[in-house]
């Protein structure tokens, strides 16, 4: 790492040398600035902290102070004052100094207050780069879509999120958004600073998941060489958020259950209980109902689960997602593409509406990323979205009556429906149908539909 960068403002060369030195000597890197301006344009280069004298040659120690607040506020500014003007340092520490160093000073003491100033610079930065890099990107917008199921759930999410104990249950088909739900929970609540852990419980043998939740002592089985906090312990103060809780075997389950009980566990192979403060968001693809009933999965847990159980509802169920969701990813495609694509063709955004999503969001996701790296142009075509007719979805939509039916008396019209469609065109017709042309010919004959045939034989070689 780059050790932090101080810059020592003074017009007297001999201070400017002994505190350069001392500071060298405590591992940073020093800049130096005789005037007012060139410490204006050595700050504006980069710097981590400022020792600041107050009688500069060409301006006053106070105006450069805003100034260096005004092109970073984060920048730390320890002023160096004459002996006894206390009324310059009370001005300094209103316009933001970090603090003020009266001349003489002591230079171990002017070291200290320097460390003491950057680890303040140090912790701001952090938690910005962290707001900026964490929280933001999980803020309740991050949550596409205003159909009446959604502005339901963004609601009781932003309720639990600002109740930081409560244990949930979030479910919901496979891309239906239940990891994102866990983050944008744990990101809006007070324990956003803490810890988010997230572990699999389908990814681990049973042994293994437990010492990753528990943790285990020294010594507990053969490969335990050393004491290992678990995710329990790691997650502290913050959120742990338990994906796949259908496929957790009923030894752990009991675990669990005790844990939500009584907010203590004991590592494997540990005696004392250890006590954690932290939420548990539980999520699962599978109907706990279901498990509970072949009693897979405990009742007693799916109960302390249930308590706020959070149904992340498909994507078929809520059409009216689908354009701000398309508008969404094509604008997030195109920033990490580089790629100025407007949107997409009434067709294709019909495509995309009445398409059933059975992998939901992130299928739909999956599709427009698809689309956007093998599309030239500046707008999606329901060919970029490989609409292939006969393979589309409709064919899944097909229920058989109640009452039954008769499949030729089916195959007949649909043939018929196939030849009309596409004007007569035998070699259309075959494709809509999924056939080649001579099977459509077969039906044709075997219908008694021929009369068509010797109409369209001429446009059908032009076309083929
Ligand atoms: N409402 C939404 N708005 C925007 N993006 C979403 C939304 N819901 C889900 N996504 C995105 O869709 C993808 C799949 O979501 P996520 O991983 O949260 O699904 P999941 O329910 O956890 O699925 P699985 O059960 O397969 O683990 C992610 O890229 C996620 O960011
Ligand atoms: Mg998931």
């Amino acid at each position: 790492m780059k050790p932090p960068t101080v810059l020592v403002v003074d017009d007297e060369s001999l201070i400017r040398w002994s505190i350069k030195n001392r500071l060298t000597e405590a591992g940073f890197q020093v800049k130096e600035a005789e005037t007012a301006a060139e410490a204006l344009s050595t700050a504006r280069e980069g710097v981590d902290l400022v020792l600041l004298d107050y009688r500069l040659p060409d301006a006053d120690g106070l105006s450069v102070l805003k100034r260096i607040k005004e092109t970073d506020p984060d920048t730390v500014v320890l002023m160096l004052t004459g002996h006894g003007s206390v009324g310059i340092a009370v001005e300094a520490m209103k316009q933001g100094a970090f603090h003020y160093v009266a001349k003489p000073f002591d230079l171990d003491e002017l070291t200290m207050l320097v460390e003491k100033g950057l680890e303040t610079t140090r912790l701001r930065r952090e938690v910005k780069t962290l707001r900026a890099s964490r929280s933001e990107p999980y803020s309740l917008d991050r949550i596409i879509g205003d159909s009446p199921a959604m502005q339901q759930l963004k609601a009781l999410l932003k309720k639990v999120a600002s109740s930081p104990a409560s244990t949930v249950l979030l479910t919901g088909e496979s891309g239906t958004g239940k990891d994102l739900a866990a983050k944008v929970i744990h990101f809006n609540s007070a324990r956003s600073s803490a810890a988010f852990m997230n572990i699999t419980c389908s990814a681990l043998p049973e042994t293994l998941l437990e010492s990753e939740l528990f943790g285990h002592e020294r010594g507990a089985f053969t490969d335990a060489r050393q004491q290992k906090k678990g995710l329990f312990e790691l997650a502290d103060g913050g959120t742990l958020f338990l994906d796949e809780i259908g496929e957790m075997v009923p030894a752990l389950q009991s675990k669990l259950l005790r844990f939500l009980e009584e907010k203590t566990f004991k590592r494997v192979g540990g005696s004392t209980d250890i006590r954690v403060d932290l939420r548990v968001i539980a999520a699962t693809n599978r109907n706990l109902d279901e498990e509970v009933q072949k009693g897979k999965f405990r009742e007693d847990l799916y109960y302390r689960l249930k308590v706020l159980p959070l149904f992340l509802p498909p994507l078929r169920d809520r059409s009216g997602d689908i354009p701000p969701l398309v508008r969404y990813y094509v604008d997030a495609f195109n920033r990490e593409f580089k790629k100025n694509v407007r949107g997409v063709t009434a067709d294709a955004m019909r495509y995309l509406e009445s398409h059933a999503w059975p992998g939901n969001i992130r299928e739909l996701r999956n599709a427009i990323e698809r689309a956007m790296l093998l599309s030239e142009s500046n707008e999606l075509t329901a060919a970029d979205f490989s609409v292939t007719p006969g393979g589309g979805p409709v064919s899944q939509e097909f229920k058989l009556p109640p009452g039954g039916i008769r499949l030729d008396e089916l195959e007949r019209s649909l043939v018929e429906q196939a030849l009309a469609r596409a004007a007569g065109n035998q070699t259309r017709a075959a494709t809509l149908l999924g056939l080649n042309r001579d099977q459509v010919r077969y039906r044709i004959e075997k219908f008694g539909l021929g009369k068509t045939e010797t109409a369209t034989t001429g446009s059908d070689k032009a076309q083929s």
